[in-house]
């Protein structure tokens, strides 16, 4: 590093710990980026890049079965643009504190009704963890080497939540595999926490050409043979539904094309699955869902802990990145399983039991693991 460098790296220290306030901003100035401003981890096989705006996964890099190398998440070329996308959903960020609706912009611990600053609604609800969200924040940079990168956050009584809440991100790569570990620590006041990273695949990395849609693509998903019922506007009632053998949304007795339901739907994929994980299996054992392509020759399985799956197409939209080709993403161009908790659980106190909120006295973690397997490899 030279004396100039040096010095830009400093100056750029000292404004980031002045404007965030974080111990760890003065780190994350120090590490290098790529040209388009984005962090890369690689191991065999697999490169990921990232940004520190929401955490987000900005590229993931594979061959596929003819050795060409694919980059199959939706995202922009350039880290330094994602602050001004403002739209929902995120594209392949953290949501949190709290993603999802929290109707009445409230919840209650022993108690106590709390009330934080609502953003959707008409200003009665708060969604995806309100206008300040995680995904709409500079994420610091603790450790970053070459296959491993851990974000962290110190959310201080933002969206008007109370007390702080020290949430971590790692993300490491082995060969063929990416695995994603979160970690929040609530610290002066427990409260609700709903952590989720939703990203966005293309198997073939639009090959060969944008119209390239997932409608190809087959999935699996073995362990969900339930759903969760939602009224018109999409909200779960707090009922879950069973996905019979052959009938709708069976995606458990066998693998099928998402063009198959989505023509039988005639509408576009967004359904949320209750998982049942083996009783006394090890989660990492057991995928939860698997997605693969014949074009491509490439499948991908997810490995979680979380209890609930949110499987859904992109709706459209969206430049492609450069070395994906030209032209926008189009309908159903991509998919997302997006783990997380069972929806809206905060206000289902009948689910007896399920946990909405954190202490100090519990850690809150969760992992996914992607595997891919690429033909001939
Ligand atoms: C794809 O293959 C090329 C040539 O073998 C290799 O240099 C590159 O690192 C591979 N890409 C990934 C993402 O592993
Ligand atoms: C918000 O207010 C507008 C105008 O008053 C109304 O048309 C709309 O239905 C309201 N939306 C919700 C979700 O209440
Ligand atoms: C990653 O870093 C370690 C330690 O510095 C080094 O031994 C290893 O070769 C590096 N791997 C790659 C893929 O660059
Ligand atoms: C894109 O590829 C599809 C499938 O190979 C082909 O039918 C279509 O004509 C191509 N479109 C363009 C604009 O090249
Ligand atoms: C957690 O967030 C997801 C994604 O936004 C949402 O669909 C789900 O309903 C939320 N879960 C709870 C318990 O609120």
């Amino acid at each position: 590093m030279n004396l100039w460098k040096l010095s830009v790296g400093i100056l750029a220290a000292v404004k980031s710990v002045w404007t965030r306030g974080s111990p760890f901003a003065a780190l994350t100035a120090l590490w290098p980026t790529n040209e388009d401003g984005k962090y890369i981890i690689q191991a065999e096989g697999i490169r990921l890049a990232f940004t520190n705006h929401g955490a987000a996964l900005t590229n993931l890099w594979l061959n596929n079965t003819h050795g060409e190398e694919i980059d199959i998440v939706l995202g922009m070329d350039d880290a330094r643009d994602y602050p001004q996308q403002s739209s929902n959903p995120y594209l392949n960020g953290v949501i949190g504190r709290y993603a999802g609706f929290l109707s009445g912009a409230s919840y209650e611990v022993d108690g106590i009704l709390y009330n934080v600053t609502p953003n959707a609604h008409n200003g009665t609800s708060l969604y995806n963890g309100g206008e300040k969200g995680w995904g709409r924040q500079t994420w610091d940079i603790a450790v970053h080497i070459n296959n491993s990168i851990t974000f962290v956050l110190f959310d201080n009584r933002w969206n008007g939540f109370p007390g702080i809440f020290a949430s971590c991100v790692t993300h490491t790569v082995t060969p063929y595999e990416w695995r994603i570990a979160f970690g929040v620590t609530p610290l002066l006041k427990a409260g609700p926490i709903n952590l989720s990273q939703q990203v966005f695949f293309n198997l073939d990395g639009f090959r060969p050409n944008s119209s390239e849609t997932v409608l190809n693509h087959k999935l699996h998903l073995p362990v969900a043979g339930m759903r969760f019922d939602v009224d018109d506007r999409g909200i779960p009632t707090g009922d879950i539904r069973s996905s019979r053998e052959r009938k709708d949304f069976d995606f458990w007795s066998t693998s099928k094309s998402i063009g198959e339901e989505i023509q039988k739907q005639r509408s576009s994929f967004d359904v949320t699955y209750a998982l049942s994980h083996k009783p006394f299996g090890d989660k990492e054992d057991d995928p939860v869902a698997i997605l693969s392509s014949h074009l491509s020759g490439i499948t991908m399985e997810l490995y979680t802990d979380q209890d609930a799956l949110h499987v859904h197409t992109w709706d459209g939209g969206l430049k492609l990145k450069k070395d994906q080709g030209e032209g926008k993403v189009s309908q159903h161009g991509a998919i997302s399983l997006e783990m997380q908790d069972w929806p809206d659980a905060v206000h289902h106190p009948e689910w007896r039991h399920r946990k909405t909120i954190w202490g100090m006295d519990g850690l809150f973690t969760r992992f996914a693991t992607y595997k891919f397997l690429v033909n001939g490899q």
